[in-house]
């Protein structure tokens, strides 16, 4: 079983006790598959020497108003054992209080255009708390290797400019994305949909993947092709409504040029009944 803390102080106790070295995981909870391979690559990497932190809060400073903090699943019971069959020897679950002394934070950081693009559009400010509330999670568990999943592709861009640009002592591990049997991708907000949403959620990884066959003929052709199971899937029902399909240079997260050559990031946000949905794949070019 891992040990569960709830405060800074209990956590610096037992960290100053580990040997070896340290990994951290950071997530919100409601844990899947997805998570326990994020702690499965962190016990890989650490050995059985080191120590596998799993950070589990649901961070206040990161929802806009009226998204769904209030409704975010909260399963810690659940949370514990899997971080545990996965490898985690501390599970860090503090309460917002632990957090945020006091009330929001006075300070925080900015995570500059790079967070204003695409999610940032679309969740205005969402990278300032996620930049805000990693940071005190790097300070709290002081890790020599962070895990994020490339899932977040957003998220794991920005993470990687923050470490570097405000010399973060860590280093950021991106953990290719799990998907379920009809390729959607694994995310805590899944539970959301019903039967028929999750066929309608489908479409996104489908229109993906109908990109990733045509890269072959250029970044143009993806975009078209991706764009068009789309299109199609705003008819379905319950339809899919599209909030931004975009082909992404994952070095600053601009707009790849038609001409872009290495890696890119095809990425999509939709929403499918209440619930928003973001997936990616990466192509090279
Ligand atoms: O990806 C998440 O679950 C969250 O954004 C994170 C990194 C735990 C910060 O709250």
């Amino acid at each position: 079983m891992a040990e569960l803390l709830h405060t800074g102080e209990e956590l610096r106790q037992r960290l100053v006790a580990g040997a070896g070295g340290r990994g951290v995981v950071m997530t919100m909870g409601a844990l899947h598959e997805g998570h326990a391979t994020l702690v499965r690559a962190a016990r890989e990497r650490l050995g059985p020497e080191g120590t596998v932190v799993v950070t589990v809060f649901v961070n206040p400073l990161q929802f806009g108003a009226g998204e769904d903090l209030d409704r975010y699943p909260r399963t810690l019971e659940a949370d514990l054992e899997l971080a545990a069959e996965a490898g985690a020897d501390v599970v860090f679950a503090p309460p917002v209080e632990e957090v945020y002394p006091g009330g929001e934070p006075q300070v925080r950081i900015a995570a500059g255009p790079m967070g204003e693009r695409y999610e940032g559009a679309s969740r205005p400010g969402h990278f300032d708390g996620v930049c805000t509330v990693v940071a005190k999670l790097l300070h709290l568990t002081a890790p020599d290797v962070a895990f994020f999943g490339e899932k977040d592709a957003q998220q794991l861009a920005v993470v990687r400019r923050m470490a570097t640009d405000l010399n973060f002592p860590v280093e950021v591990v991106g953990v290719p994305t799990v998907r379920e049997g009809d390729h959607v991708a694994l995310s805590s907000r899944n539970r959301y949909l019903s039967e028929v949403e999750r066929v309608s959620a489908r479409e996104l990884s489908r229109a993906l993947l109908t990109g990733v066959q045509v890269a072959p003929k250029g970044p143009a052709a993806v975009r078209r092709a991706a764009q068009a199971v789309l299109e199609a899937a705003a008819g379905a029902e319950p339809p899919v409504v599209l909030d931004y399909l975009a082909l992404i240079d994952p070095a600053d997260f601009t707009e790849a040029a038609d001409d872009h050559t290495g890696e890119a990031v095809l990425a999509v946000a939709a929403r499918v009944g209440t619930t928003r949905l973001i997936d990616n794949v990466r192509i090279h070019f």
